[in-house]
């Protein structure tokens, strides 16, 4: 099947996407920044500094990821990547698996994966759902403590950008869902669409993100009962 209506579609999603399964954001009261400090947690010079907090931080939001479930949002973007296969790019900023276990089959995450970790010596990364810590032996070569969350923090480079800077060029639809539009580069993957020329671009997020004024369409509220509509619109092949 075809996408009728739009040829190539990038939706780029970011903790409010999460937020329904019980996922704490980031920048909301109560979110994950107002109980840690990111020089604390998410940085590679905290990590120098007390990996021990560090890789509790990660520890228990990994542990956390077993009582969660998708929600309406991830299960209906599953239905829209697997109906038009080939044709929807799904970009996120979320290190949680909501959008595969959701039904999505190939997912870029972007700021990396808690179910992940990654050998400092070696450069393995390895498929990973208990804790994490210093004493952790790399499977592949055997060094501890190297063991690292694969998790892009503060100062390092987003993954994939090749790939995503690509389908920003190329889509017909950017669909931004859930993020608060405060970290870059995600935050300017909307003004890089704008400048290609003649995506259309829709905000689906609680309130105004950063970025609004770039958007041609927004709809603000919440993601699990906005996105299965819209999702539901393109199916048909209808104009969001
Ligand atoms: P950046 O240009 O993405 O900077 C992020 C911006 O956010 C900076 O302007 C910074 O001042 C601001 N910022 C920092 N803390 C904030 C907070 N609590 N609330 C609002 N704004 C805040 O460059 P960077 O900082 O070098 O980040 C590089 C990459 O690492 C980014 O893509 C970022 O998203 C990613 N990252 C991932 C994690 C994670 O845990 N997955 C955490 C932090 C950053
Ligand atoms: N439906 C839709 N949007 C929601 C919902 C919901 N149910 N709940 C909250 N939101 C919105 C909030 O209004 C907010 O604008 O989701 C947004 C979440 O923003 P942030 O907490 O800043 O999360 P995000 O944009 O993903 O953060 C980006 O910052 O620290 C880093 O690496 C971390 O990937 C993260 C990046």
């Amino acid at each position: 099947m075809s996408v009728p209506r739009y040829g190539h579609i990038v939706v780029l999603s970011g903790a409010g996407l999460s937020a329904e399964s019980g996922l704490s954001t980031f920048r909301d009261n109560g979110g994950l920044w107002d109980s840690h400090r990111v020089e604390d947690v998410a940085t590679p010079e905290a990590y120098a500094r007390n990996p021990d907090l560090v890789q509790r931080f990660y520890n228990e939001r990994r542990a956390k990821l077993a009582d969660v479930q998708p929600n309406a949002a991830h299960r209906a973007l599953g239905r829209l990547q697997q109906a038009f296969d080939g044709q929807v790019t799904l970009v996120t900023q979320n290190v949680d698996d909501l959008l595969e276990r959701g039904g999505a089959r190939d997912v870029i995450h972007m700021h990396g994966e808690l179910l992940k970790v990654r050998c400092v010596p070696c450069g393995t990364v390895h498929g990973w759902r208990d804790d994490c810590t210093q004493a952790t032996r790399c499977p592949a070569c055997g060094a501890a403590p190297g063991m690292r969350p694969d998790i892009v923090w503060f100062g390092e480079m987003p993954y994939h950008l090749d790939r995503i800077y690509a389908a920003l060029g190329d889509c017909d639809l950017f669909v931004s869902i859930g993020t608060s539009g405060n970290v870059y580069p995600a935050a300017g993957f909307v003004a890089e669409v704008r400048r290609a020329g003649y995506a259309h671009t829709v905000e689906i997020n609680l309130e105004p993100s950063a970025g609004v004024s770039y958007f041609a369409e927004r709809r603000h509220g919440k993601a699990g009962e906005i996105v299965p509509d819209f999702v539901e619109s393109l199916l048909k092949g209808e104009a969001p």
